[in-house]
């Protein structure tokens, strides 16, 4: 890797665009996950240049790099305004931070939130089961409990009279989504933010995801129910402008009600003999090159630009949902409410991770999701701009992978394995049979499945409990990361 006299930067170029050509597509409007793509000509190479401007200058001293406080500054009022705070709002004195991305966000959060209580020797935070997955990362790394509240099946959403019961005097934040990752739908903000109020609990409403588009969406005449600081009892708020605002990856914002609130976010510490150091976020030295490419994105789109995003995204969201009620074998998991379009198959319809193959093969890359307690599995689509223009193409497509996969049925994986599968506990799974199992599906060290071979995987850690899943996952990506020499 580390040449003796180096390497040219075109040769190094080309590598690179080599080793890109294996990846899935992040423009041109047919991969439902992972990517962004507003589709405005110009913009990326506007971003670039604005990340290769701040690229080397540090977040670690907004005093020593004020540019980077200011534009720090202008994000943090722009998601403030977006979500019912700045001036002549109920939610006037609203502060935030910038993070690296949603899962940054969330962990601060719920940081905050435990920090702020510390006579709580074991605190406690109440989730709706469809919450994002980074909270329970953030329980985990911080050690504070996590309480799940079943969503219904039917509305994919947790009775706020649930979420209030799950309260106790251990509970330091209560959180909510707008909308869920998975199925797009809005949590019942108000009811479970007056709960929290009632409780003396904090109140997080996760819009990683929608916070971007839900104003616009609401503006576009669709109705939206509050979930932003209009909302009384709503303490934090966070929203990422690497999804919906369309800026390249790495930049969240976490926005608190007032200062006092967000006081336990911070670290500082100067009990060392280097430099007194004050974090407001996880990181400590930060680039500026995600921020200011993320500044550059919003000056350049502007109001407009992102209410003309918002009406492609919500026809083609319209369009997608019409190709999946079309076909015979599939519903929607619910009518669309912001830009997810979310699919499972019917009693008799097709195999779900044959059908998300098959689509593969056609060019479109969804999403599977495992089906969860009680839930089934659905396929996720991820709509932005981009895929405006090519939605006529996804319904006789649709159509067509659907014949295909009935066609072809299940993923038949021999008996043992989903015996196996469904009766093994994480702690009997050893690293040998792993490989064993890895092996039986085709992958190796360094050897990833290919895109449009998952069915089979899918299938295996379907039929296998969560903690089981969880275990197989962290092993089969052990095996795909290994240093190459
Ligand atoms: C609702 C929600 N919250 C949090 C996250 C985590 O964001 P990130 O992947 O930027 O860490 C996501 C990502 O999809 C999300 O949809």
């Amino acid at each position: 890797m580390i040449d003796k006299d180096g390497v040219a930067a075109d040769v190094v170029l080309a590598e690179i665009r080599a080793m890109r050509d294996g990846d899935r597509p992040t423009h041109g409007g047919q991969l439902f996950a992972y990517v962004y793509d507003p589709a405005v000509p110009g913009l990326d190479e506007l971003a670039a240049a604005a990340h290769r401007e701040s690229a080397h200058v540090n977040g670690l001293d907004p005093t020593a790099f004020p540019s980077l406080l200011a534009m720090e500054n202008a994000l943090v009022g722009a998601a403030a305004r977006m979500l019912g705070g700045g001036p002549g709002t109920t939610a006037e004195d609203v502060v935030g931070s910038v993070t690296s991305g949603g899962t940054e966000s969330l962990i601060l959060a719920v940081k905050t939130a435990r920090d702020a209580h510390p006579e709580i020797a074991a605190p406690r935070i109440v989730v709706p089961s469809t919450a994002h997955a980074a909270f329970a990362k953030a329980a985990h790394y911080l050690r504070v409990a996590l309480d799940v509240v079943p969503v219904s099946p039917d509305t994919l959403r947790p009775d706020p009279a649930a979420m209030a019961a799950a309260i106790g005097p251990e509970t330091v934040l209560v959180a909510c989504s707008a909308p869920s990752y998975a199925h797009g739908v809005v949590d019942p903000v108000a009811p479970i933010a007056a709960a929290a109020a009632e409780a003396g609990v904090r109140c997080h409403v996760d819009a990683c995801f929608g916070g971007w588009t839900l104003p616009y969406l609401r503006r576009l005449g669709a109705p939206v129910p509050a979930f932003d600081f209009a909302v009384p009892g709503v303490t934090s708020i966070s929203v990422d402008l690497h999804k919906y605002a369309y800026a390249p990856k790495g930049v969240s914002v976490l926005l608190h009600r007032d200062a006092t609130l967000r006081a336990p976010q911070y670290f500082a510490y100067a009990d060392w003999p280097g430099y007194t150091m004050i974090n407001p976020v996880i990181a400590s030295t930060r680039s500026g090159g995600p921020i200011a490419a993320a500044y550059a994105t919003l000056r350049h789109l502007g109001d407009d630009g992102y209410l003309r995003l918002a009406t492609a995204t919500r026809d083609a969201v319209a369009g997608l949902a019409d190709a999946v009620r079309a076909v015979d074998g599939l519903r929607l998991m619910a009518d669309p409410e912001s830009t997810v379009v979310c699919f499972t198959a019917t009693e008799g319809g097709p195999d779900l991770f044959v059908l998300v193959d098959e689509l593969t093969a056609r060019g479109w890359h969804t999403q599977p999701q495992l089906s969860y307690a009680g839930l089934p599995a659905s396929v996720h689509l991820t709509v932005t701009a981009s895929v405006a223009p090519r939605v006529a193409e996804f319904a006789p497509d649709l159509a067509d992978a659907v014949a295909a996969a009935r066609a072809a049925g299940p993923v038949a994986l021999p008996p043992e394995l989903m015996v196996l599968a469904s009766s093994l506990t994480p702690d009997a799974l050893t690293p040998e049979l792993v490989a064993g199992i890895a092996g039986g599906l085709g992958l190796g060290a360094g050897n990833a499945p290919t895109p449009d071979r998952m069915a089979v995987v899918n299938t295996l850690l379907d039929a296998a409990p969560p903690a089981l899943r969880e275990r197989l996952l962290v092993e089969f990506v052990g095996l795909l990361q290994r240093p190459s020499w």
